[in-house]
């Protein structure tokens, strides 16, 4: 089947985001400005930059080790440990993505280290991402929307952000109840959620994923929301290799609140 997909856009964004890997210029100016913004997150350790021995070709950091995620990640850490460190992530996903609005966008856990006093060393600031206000606004009462349940709020969140069909129409209801149905799960869960219980839920976001390829032919997608949902779906997974538990409705109250919109 030929696609109707616009990848013009798509490919802008892989093009400029993977210039910007390539330059070490660009990179310590992104570690810089991460650990300016985490200044007073003290659960976040960023290395810094050797300045003097940093060029456009090498990139000198502090050394700053910790358990490697296999070892954090094992049954024989405390699970108190990981839900911990599982919080941290979650707090750091939101925080770029909604109050900084400056994305850590390389979600694989070999991108991060795990302190025993419940830090996280961050690494790997070759992709990052700004998001747009009005992106982050969006996200926000998307977020909102799926923690209350309120389905019928979606589809036109999503117009906003630039998801909706080809002819203009929203998001038909049929193609966003499952993500509804398996996140609202994760946020809405009372005892809170424990990632990684219900191996069934990666199943089910991968065959809604299948199930609405008929639509992905016929949709728009914005670039900015390709790297967003590429970090958000990567934490996804790291806190089910953790297998953390944690207030994670409250992370998402809080975290929106911060933005002034309403979870009633
Ligand atoms: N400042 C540092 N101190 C200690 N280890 C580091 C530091 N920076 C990177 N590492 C280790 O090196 C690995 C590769 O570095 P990274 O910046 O992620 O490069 P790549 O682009 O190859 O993924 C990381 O996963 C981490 O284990
Ligand atoms: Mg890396």
């Amino acid at each position: 089947m030929i696609s109707d997909i616009e990848f013009d856009p798509i490919w802008g964004e892989l093009h400029d985001r993977l210039l910007e890997e390539l330059d070490y210029h660009h990179e310590a100016a992104s570690i810089r400005r991460m650990a300016g913004l985490h200044e007073g997150v003290p659960e976040i350790v960023i290395p810094r930059v050797v300045e003097e021995a940093t060029t456009r070709n090498v990139l000198t950091l502090e050394y700053v080790g910790g358990r490697s995620p296999e070892e954090a990640c094992g049954d024989e850490t405390d699970q108190e440990l990981r839900d911990r460190w599982g919080v941290v992530l979650a707090e750091f996903v939101l925080r770029g993505l909604l109050e900084h609005r400056f994305l850590h966008a390389d979600p694989n856990l070999a991108n991060f280290a795990f302190l025993d006093d419940g830090r996280v060393v961050v690494y790997d600031f070759g992709s990052v991402k700004e998001v747009p206000e009005a992106m982050a606004l969006r996200y926000a009462e998307l977020l909102a929307a799926t923690a209350t349940g309120r389905g019928d709020a979606i589809p036109p969140i999503l117009k906003e952000m630039g998801i909706f069909m080809r002819d203009g129409s929203l998001m038909p209801a049929e193609a966003v109840e499952p993500y509804l149905e398996i996140f609202g799960t994760v946020l809405r869960a009372s005892p809170p959620y424990t990632f990684g219980e219900d191996p069934e839920i990666y199943r089910r976001v991968i065959e809604t994923g299948m199930n609405n390829w008929q639509y992905s032919m016929d949709m728009q997608f914005p670039e900015d929301a390709i790297f967003i949902n590429r970090a958000l779906g990567g934490h996804f997974g790291n806190l089910a290799r953790l297998g953390a538990t944690g207030p994670w409705r409250d992370l998402v109250f809080a975290a929106v609140a911060r933005l002034g919109v309403d979870t009633a």
